[in-house]
């Protein structure tokens, strides 16, 4: 589909990839962009429309849902990380909030704006999930669990919604130089520009793609997890051992 003309909806727009998102629209040609945040700031360009949406309460989802029904693009990018190990005391109760966001907001948006994308054509749906939805990285692990979940209800989403036309799309990658790498990744970590993910996944969306490998590391791992699904498991093992000498 074109994004030139297009209605866009972006959760997290406020700062990080989802206003690299909002950018990446604004500059192909978006007719109109929803940018939600739990507190949006002012918007600089008349085509962004500030939405109050916090993708946990369903009251947000609920109002986004009757004020937007012009949506054509639904960009599930808000999402936290809380860098949790699976068997720390906190785990569980990290995984839930994590999940909250990850996994139920974005399913809760995606159920609120299906009948509207089918009302204006099909659409298209962008989940963004991680390498991390393929494999376990053992510092980050309640987080992993949760994109995990998202790989799933995304491919469950496409599946259901192939038949009112909606494009879903995976989106995948790995560091992105944002506030949420910064508290995970080494310094020397290389970090993808949030305006790459944001503009691939556009791409995706104007080729029908099902899955966007949005940098180096995501098409790597995508190869490592297919061909050597126990290189990537020792290397995961030999990441943990090295932290606790
Ligand atoms: N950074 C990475 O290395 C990386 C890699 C792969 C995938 N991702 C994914 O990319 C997406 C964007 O992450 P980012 O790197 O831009 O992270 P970020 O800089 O931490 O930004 C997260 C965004 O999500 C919003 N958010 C959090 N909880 C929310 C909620 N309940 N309702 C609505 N918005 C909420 C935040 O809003 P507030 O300002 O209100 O907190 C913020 O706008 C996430 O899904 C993340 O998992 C990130």
């Amino acid at each position: 589909m074109h994004i030139e003309g297009s209605v866009a909806l972006v959760t997290g727009a406020n700062r990080g990839l989802g206003k690299a998102y909002a950018d990446a629209l604004l500059a192909a040609g978006a007719k109109k962009i929803y940018a939600g945040a739990r507190q949006p700031p002012g918007a600089a360009d008349s085509r962004v429309i500030p939405l109050k949406l916090d993708v946990t309460l369903s009251a947000d989802i609920e109002a986004a849902r009757q004020r937007c029904g012009d949506v054509n693009i639904l960009i599930n990018n808000a999402g936290i990380m809380l860098k949790t190990t699976m068997l720390s005391e906190p785990s569980a109760e990290s995984m839930r909030r994590e999940m909250n966001v990850n996994v139920f907001g974005t399913l809760a948006m995606i159920q609120a704006f299906a009948p509207i994308l089918a009302k204006n054509g099909g659409g298209a749906i962008a989940n963004m999930l991680s390498v991390v939805s393929w494999f376990t990285y053992p510092f980050n692990a309640t987080y992993c669990a949760s994109k995990h979940a998202a790989l799933a209800v995304t491919d469950a989403a496409r599946i259901q919604l192939k038949a009112q036309g909606t494009q879903v799309l995976a989106v995948y990658a790995g560091f992105i130089d944002t506030d949420m790498a910064s508290e995970l990744a080494d310094g020397d970590e290389p970090k993808t520009p949030p305006r790459q993910v944001a503009e691939r996944t556009l791409q995706g969306i104007r080729e029908g793609v099902h899955h966007v490998r949005a940098d180096k590391r995501s098409e790597e791992t995508w190869d490592s997890v297919r061909k050597d699904p126990e290189g990537l498991e020792k290397s995961m093992q030999q990441a943990w051992d090295n932290r606790q000498q």
